[in-house]
């Protein structure tokens, strides 16, 4: 069983990443006889155009995954643009795709609506999502649920090219991971870095102080009883509890008693000790200068192995070869 998955390097991690996406990816890719997990840094050119930023995202994801528990010795880690063999397939599916599948794509929409220029990069990204995974001729693709629509036309255009040149890759499955809930930021809607209501739990401790004391409450006081279900800080709080200890807190907020301030401050400390030992290991990371890079550079060396095999087949069914 070959587990993929990828992720952009679009800044600072918070906590709707972790939950949502590090950790299962972490049991996904742990529980895999193969596994592939690359940074999507071509993908990240759609939203990205600062070379500084760019550079810097691309380290810092690799320290943060690390520092997770990636395990560059079970995963191929590396980075999407260092095997060049994703774009060439890319243009290749391309050519099978209809654009009324590429239209039809929400997250494009989506994008565009919210003022990221609408590129021919940007709507043609399921097309490089569809090469990262087909290449590699994955089984499994954990991924979020915003990015089932992306699986699905990955699948679509799999057939399609099926269909043209004979079966020559593998349908993916997703597995889209349901068990956590959309976790909220500090104003209650998703947390997202497009929102600027994020937590983040690498960086400076004082940051994710501050982001969590900034949650919005409603005006209660402390005494009074407070609905856990509609409160911000709880619905956070919970993802690090287990389901008694989930219950003993929502009895709290129930019972009165527990004012905001310090509902908070329990949650910070719940931050720092879940946290605690992947930010010392991060720190340890950062201090081994090349780590980055001959962990990529293993990673992309395997990848290109590989990718390789997959691109001869696909040369040999068009004719390119
Ligand atoms: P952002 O919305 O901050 O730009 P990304 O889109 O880069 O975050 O997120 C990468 C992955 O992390 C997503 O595919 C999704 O699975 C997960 N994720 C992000 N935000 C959340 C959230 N608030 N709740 C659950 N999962 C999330
Ligand atoms: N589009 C994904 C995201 O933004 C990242 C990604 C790129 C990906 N290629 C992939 C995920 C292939 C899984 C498989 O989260």
């Amino acid at each position: 069983m070959r587990v993929l998955s990828g992720i952009q390097p679009s800044g600072q991690l918070h906590l709707g990443n972790y939950f949502g996406s590090i950790k299962p990816n972490l049991a996904y890719l742990g529980k895999a006889d193969e596994s592939i997990f690359f940074i999507a840094d071509l993908h990240a050119l759609t939203t990205l155009q600062d070379a500084e930023a760019m550079k810097q995202n691309r380290r810092d994801i690799v320290l943060d995954y690390l520092a997770c528990g990636f395990d560059p010795d079970s995963t191929i880690i590396f980075f999407q643009s260092d095997v060049p063999e994703h774009s060439e397939l890319s243009w290749i599916l391309s050519t099978v795709t209809p654009t009324a599948l590429l239209e039809r794509a929400v997250s494009y929409k989506e994008k565009a609506e919210k003022g990221i220029a609408a590129s021919a990069g940007l709507f043609t990204y399921p097309v490089l999502m569809a090469a990262d995974i087909l290449l590699y001729q994955a089984d499994l693709v954990p991924v979020g649920r915003d990015q089932k629509q992306h699986l699905e036309i990955a699948r679509d255009i799999a057939v399609k090219f099926n269909h043209a040149y004979g079966r020559t890759f593998k349908l993916p499955e997703p597995l889209i991971r349901e068990e956590v809930e959309v976790v909220p930021g500090t104003d209650g809607q998703k947390m997202s870095k497009s929102y600027g209501n994020t937590i983040p739990f690498f960086g400076e401790e004082k940051d994710i102080e501050s982001a969590v004391m900034g949650i919005v409450t409603d005006s209660k006081g402390m005494n009074d009883p407070k609905d856990p279900e509609t409160c911000t800080v709880y619905k956070i709080h919970k993802l690090f509890l287990g389901k008694k200890e989930q219950q003993e807190l929502a009895d709290r907020y129930r019972a009165g008693g527990l004012g905001y301030g310090e509902a908070k401050k329990m949650l910070f400390a719940a931050i720092m000790d879940t946290f605690g030992p992947m930010r010392r290991k991060r720190v340890e990371f950062l201090k081994k200068a090349k780590v980055v890079e001959e962990v990529t550079r293993e990673g992309a060396k395997k990848a290109s192995h590989l990718a390789g095999v997959t691109m001869e087949q696909v040369k040999r069914a068009t004719g390119l070869r």
